[in-house]
Protein backbone atom coordinates (compact mmCIF):
# COMPACT_ATOMS: atom_id res chain seq x y z
CA UNK A 1 0.00 0.00 0.00
CA UNK A 2 1.27 3.34 -0.64
CA UNK A 3 2.52 5.73 2.38
CA UNK A 4 -0.06 7.79 4.00
CA UNK A 5 -0.67 11.29 3.36
CA UNK A 6 0.53 13.62 6.06
CA UNK A 7 -1.02 16.43 7.59
CA UNK A 8 0.06 19.51 9.35
CA UNK A 9 -1.19 22.79 10.02
CA UNK A 10 -0.74 25.91 11.96
CA UNK A 11 -3.82 27.79 13.98
CA UNK A 12 -4.32 30.51 16.37
CA UNK A 13 -8.43 30.73 16.81
CA UNK A 14 -8.70 26.74 15.65
CA UNK A 15 -10.19 27.01 12.87
CA UNK A 16 -7.61 25.90 10.50
CA UNK A 17 -7.08 22.94 12.74
CA UNK A 18 -11.18 22.20 12.07
CA UNK A 19 -10.33 22.01 8.23
CA UNK A 20 -7.36 19.71 8.76
CA UNK A 21 -9.61 17.58 10.96
CA UNK A 22 -12.09 17.52 8.20
CA UNK A 23 -9.59 16.96 5.71
CA UNK A 24 -8.40 13.86 7.50
CA UNK A 25 -11.92 12.57 7.90
CA UNK A 26 -12.82 12.82 4.34
CA UNK A 27 -9.26 11.15 3.13
CA UNK A 28 -9.98 7.98 5.96
CA UNK A 29 -7.39 5.59 5.95
CA UNK A 30 -5.19 7.41 3.39
CA UNK A 31 -4.23 9.80 5.93
CA UNK A 32 -2.65 10.23 9.03
CA UNK A 33 -4.39 12.14 12.07
CA UNK A 34 -3.44 15.62 11.58
CA UNK A 35 -0.60 17.30 13.39
CA UNK A 36 -0.19 20.86 14.63
CA UNK A 37 3.63 22.34 13.85
CA UNK A 38 4.43 23.41 17.44
CA UNK A 39 4.52 19.76 18.27
CA UNK A 40 5.60 18.71 15.13
CA UNK A 41 9.87 18.43 14.22
CA UNK A 42 11.06 18.43 11.08
CA UNK A 43 11.48 14.73 10.50
CA UNK A 44 7.71 14.19 11.52
CA UNK A 45 6.95 16.05 8.27
CA UNK A 46 10.09 14.56 5.98
CA UNK A 47 8.72 10.97 6.61
CA UNK A 48 6.16 11.55 4.47
CA UNK A 49 5.96 11.92 0.36
CA UNK A 50 2.82 13.22 0.50
CA UNK A 51 1.62 16.09 2.73
CA UNK A 52 -1.09 18.56 2.90
CA UNK A 53 0.05 21.79 4.49
CA UNK A 54 -2.74 24.01 5.96
CA UNK A 55 -2.17 27.81 7.45
CA UNK A 56 -4.47 31.07 8.49
CA UNK A 57 -2.85 34.42 7.32
CA UNK A 58 -2.68 36.31 10.61
CA UNK A 59 -1.20 39.57 11.63
CA UNK A 60 -0.13 41.68 8.58
CA UNK A 61 -0.30 39.02 6.22
CA UNK A 62 2.02 36.78 8.13
CA UNK A 63 2.19 33.33 8.42
CA UNK A 64 0.84 32.39 12.40
CA UNK A 65 3.59 32.46 14.91
CA UNK A 66 5.00 34.61 17.60
CA UNK A 67 5.44 37.83 15.26
CA UNK A 68 2.05 37.94 14.04
CA UNK A 69 0.89 38.44 18.08
CA UNK A 70 0.25 34.40 18.33
CA UNK A 71 0.33 33.12 22.13
CA UNK A 72 2.33 30.02 20.70
CA UNK A 73 5.43 29.49 18.27
CA UNK A 74 4.14 27.96 14.97
CA UNK A 75 4.55 27.59 10.88
CA UNK A 76 6.97 31.14 11.52
CA UNK A 77 8.67 28.97 13.86
CA UNK A 78 8.87 25.88 12.49
CA UNK A 79 9.88 26.80 8.41
CA UNK A 80 13.46 27.64 9.16
CA UNK A 81 13.90 24.23 10.42
CA UNK A 82 13.52 22.75 6.87
CA UNK A 83 16.07 25.39 5.67
CA UNK A 84 18.57 23.01 4.03
CA UNK A 85 16.70 19.52 3.92
CA UNK A 86 15.12 18.17 0.45
CA UNK A 87 11.24 17.70 -0.41
CA UNK A 88 12.42 16.77 -4.07
CA UNK A 89 10.24 14.01 -5.01
CA UNK A 90 7.45 14.91 -2.58
CA UNK A 91 4.35 15.55 -3.63
CA UNK A 92 2.48 19.28 -1.65
CA UNK A 93 -1.03 20.31 -1.01
CA UNK A 94 -1.37 23.30 0.35
CA UNK A 95 -4.58 24.84 1.63
CA UNK A 96 -5.13 28.59 3.63
CA UNK A 97 -7.35 30.56 6.06
CA UNK A 98 -8.42 33.96 5.33
CA UNK A 99 -11.03 36.57 5.38
CA UNK A 100 -12.01 38.09 2.44
CA UNK A 101 -13.87 41.02 3.81
CA UNK A 102 -11.70 42.02 6.94
CA UNK A 103 -8.44 41.81 5.13
CA UNK A 104 -9.14 41.80 1.35
CA UNK A 105 -6.00 44.15 1.05
CA UNK A 106 -3.87 41.02 1.63
CA UNK A 107 -6.14 38.27 1.44
CA UNK A 108 -4.46 34.65 2.65
CA UNK A 109 -1.32 36.35 1.98
CA UNK A 110 0.50 33.58 4.29
CA UNK A 111 -0.15 30.66 1.43
CA UNK A 112 2.69 31.93 -0.54
CA UNK A 113 4.81 32.06 2.19
CA UNK A 114 4.37 28.20 2.71
CA UNK A 115 4.51 27.89 -1.06
CA UNK A 116 8.07 29.56 -1.62
CA UNK A 117 9.87 27.56 1.27
CA UNK A 118 8.36 24.41 -0.17
CA UNK A 119 9.35 25.07 -3.86
CA UNK A 120 12.44 26.20 -2.51
CA UNK A 121 13.37 22.60 -1.13
CA UNK A 122 12.13 21.01 -4.17
CA UNK A 123 8.77 19.98 -3.47
CA UNK A 124 5.88 19.48 -6.53
CA UNK A 125 3.12 21.75 -4.94
CA UNK A 126 -0.54 20.13 -6.66
CA UNK A 127 -3.63 21.70 -5.78
CA UNK A 128 -4.10 25.30 -7.48
CA UNK A 129 -7.55 26.36 -7.05
CA UNK A 130 -9.44 28.97 -8.91
CA UNK A 131 -10.62 32.69 -7.53
CA UNK A 132 -13.66 32.24 -9.05
CA UNK A 133 -16.26 33.00 -5.74
CA UNK A 134 -13.82 35.03 -4.09
CA UNK A 135 -14.24 38.71 -3.64
CA UNK A 136 -10.97 40.24 -2.53
CA UNK A 137 -8.62 43.39 -3.39
CA UNK A 138 -5.28 41.55 -3.58
CA UNK A 139 -3.42 39.41 -2.68
CA UNK A 140 0.10 37.90 -3.00
CA UNK A 141 -1.41 33.76 -3.08
CA UNK A 142 -1.43 34.00 -7.15
CA UNK A 143 0.53 32.11 -9.60
CA UNK A 144 -0.43 31.42 -13.41
CA UNK A 145 -3.84 32.85 -12.24
CA UNK A 146 -4.65 30.54 -9.59
CA UNK A 147 -4.31 30.45 -5.51
CA UNK A 148 -1.64 28.24 -4.75
CA UNK A 149 -3.49 26.00 -2.54
CA UNK A 150 -7.41 25.88 -1.26
CA UNK A 151 -8.64 29.06 0.01
CA UNK A 152 -11.00 28.67 2.93
CA UNK A 153 -12.89 31.85 3.97
CA UNK A 154 -14.66 30.93 7.68
CA UNK A 155 -15.66 34.17 8.64
CA UNK A 156 -17.43 34.94 5.40
CA UNK A 157 -18.09 31.71 3.72
CA UNK A 158 -18.19 28.98 6.01
CA UNK A 159 -21.33 27.62 4.46
CA UNK A 160 -18.99 26.74 1.24
CA UNK A 161 -16.05 25.07 3.27
CA UNK A 162 -17.60 21.95 2.79
CA UNK A 163 -18.05 21.87 -1.09
CA UNK A 164 -14.58 23.15 -1.53
CA UNK A 165 -13.07 20.28 0.23
CA UNK A 166 -14.48 17.84 -1.68
CA UNK A 167 -13.94 18.75 -5.12
CA UNK A 168 -10.39 20.06 -4.01
CA UNK A 169 -9.66 16.54 -2.61
CA UNK A 170 -11.07 14.81 -5.64
CA UNK A 171 -8.46 17.06 -7.41
CA UNK A 172 -5.47 16.37 -5.64
CA UNK A 173 -6.25 12.44 -4.36
CA UNK A 174 -4.74 10.90 -7.51
CA UNK A 175 -1.16 13.31 -7.35
CA UNK A 176 -1.11 12.34 -3.30
CA UNK A 177 -2.00 9.05 -3.55
CA UNK A 178 0.29 8.04 -6.02
C1 LIG B 1 -5.24 39.58 14.10
C2 LIG B 1 -5.72 38.92 12.85
C3 LIG B 1 -5.08 39.19 11.65
C4 LIG B 1 -5.53 38.61 10.45
N1 LIG B 1 -4.89 38.91 9.27
C5 LIG B 1 -5.36 38.38 8.11
C6 LIG B 1 -4.75 38.70 6.86
O1 LIG B 1 -3.76 39.44 6.81
N2 LIG B 1 -5.25 38.15 5.74
C7 LIG B 1 -6.33 37.30 5.75
O2 LIG B 1 -6.75 36.83 4.71
N3 LIG B 1 -6.95 36.96 6.93
C8 LIG B 1 -6.48 37.48 8.10
N4 LIG B 1 -7.09 37.16 9.29
C9 LIG B 1 -8.22 36.20 9.29
C10 LIG B 1 -7.78 34.79 9.70
O3 LIG B 1 -6.92 34.22 8.74
C11 LIG B 1 -9.01 33.90 9.87
O4 LIG B 1 -9.77 34.39 10.95
C12 LIG B 1 -8.69 32.44 10.09
O5 LIG B 1 -9.89 31.70 10.02
C13 LIG B 1 -8.00 32.17 11.43
O6 LIG B 1 -7.60 30.82 11.47
P1 LIG B 1 -7.21 30.08 12.84
O7 LIG B 1 -8.47 30.01 13.69
O8 LIG B 1 -6.76 28.72 12.40
O9 LIG B 1 -6.13 30.84 13.50
C14 LIG B 1 -6.64 37.72 10.48
C15 LIG B 1 -7.28 37.46 11.70
C16 LIG B 1 -6.83 38.04 12.86
C17 LIG B 1 -7.53 37.73 14.17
Amino acid sequence: MANKIGIFFGSDTGNTRRVAKSIAKKLGDAADAPVDVKKASADDLLKYDALILGTPTLGDGELPGLTAGCSEESWEEFLPQLEGKSLSGKVVALFGLGDQEAYGHEFVDALILLYNVVVEAGAKVVGFWPTDGYSFEKTNSIVDDKFVGLVIDHENQSDLTDERLDAWLEQIKPALLG
